[in-house]
């Protein structure tokens, strides 16, 4: 599934990764290109940067109803879906016993799980029954889905039990998605990222980026976001990519801290 003339659904495009597959969709020509984020303003101003064939659709993925909304305009604008890359997601961080030794409230820990796991999942669900409909194109192929872990999925740092288990979650349903999804001719790719430089480092303190730069085998430096989306793009493009999760870490193993 080429970017070019095809309809590519972005979630958590109006920022980081998900921006920068929509700046790589609308570049290789794709025929619509809908950002699907929670934070409005950003996709209404990366909409209007990239012009008509972009559709900004404020939607919270923890939101079932916003969900459905968000892929029927999609689907009515553009005619179908070819692409989703789920990209939506939140990060955090919090010691499962405090140093006082008290265990924290559950709110954070279901919140990440609920944005970046479930709602990953009713994104790519609800996406697959549009694709389903689609004409099928060589091999069968009616749509792509690529979603985004982390390499936390296998290395979870001091604090990230939610992340990792978010993440750790996309990576155990994507050999199962691709095999449901296998009867409509959907395939399901998850990319699991290292340490790439997006917004979520915008409040670093001096130097920290640098120094995870250090942290990686080779190249020594953070990745760039629209590597993440040169991959995407490769992996909708490979109809023989299907089920696996890719690390794009420049071969990264992380540290407990
Ligand atoms: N940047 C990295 O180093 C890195 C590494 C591994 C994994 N990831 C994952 O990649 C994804 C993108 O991260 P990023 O670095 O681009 O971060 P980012 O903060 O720049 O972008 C995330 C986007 O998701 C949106 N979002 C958050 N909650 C949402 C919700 N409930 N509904 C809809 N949209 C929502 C935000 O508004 C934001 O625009 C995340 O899932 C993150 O966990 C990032």
């Amino acid at each position: 599934m080429r970017f070019a003339d095809s309809v590519v659904l972005v979630t958590g495009g109006a920022s980081g990764l998900g921006e920068a597959v929509a700046r790589r969709a609308v570049a290789a020509g794709a025929k619509g290109v809908a950002i699907v984020d929670a934070n409005s303003e950003k996709a209404f101003a990366l909409a209007g940067e990239l012009g008509d064939s972009t559709l900004a659709i404020p939607t919270d993925v923890t939101d079932p109803v916003q969900v459905t909304r968000a892929i029927d305009e999609s689907v009515a604008r553009f005619g179908r879906i070819d692409t989703l890359v789920g990209c939506a997601g939140i990060p955090y961080a919090q010691r499962t016993i405090d140093r006082e030794g008290h265990a924290p409230a559950m709110d954070w820990w279901r919140k990440v799980i609920e944005v970046n796991l479930i709602g990953m999942f009713d994104v790519a669900s609800k996406t697959a029954a549009a694709m389903s409909h689609n004409e099928a194109g060589a091999d069968g192929e009616r749509g792509v889905i690529i979603m985004t872990a982390s390499v936390a999925a296998f290395e979870g740092q001091v604090g990230q039990t939610a992340y990792s288990a978010s993440k750790g979650g996309i990576v155990g349903m994507t050999l199962p998605l691709a095999r449901d999804l296998a009867a409509v001719g959907v395939r399901v790719l998850t990319i699991a990222p290292g340490l790439i430089d997006t917004p979520i480092y915008d409040l670093a303190p001096p130097g920290l980026k640098e120094a995870l730069g250090e942290t990686t085998v080779f190249p020594k430096r953070l990745g760039r976001a629209a590597e993440f989306a040169q991959l995407a793009e490769a992996l909708a493009e490979n109809a023989y990519m299907n089920g696996e999760v890719v690390r794009m870490d420049a071969a990264i193993r992380m540290a407990p801290k």
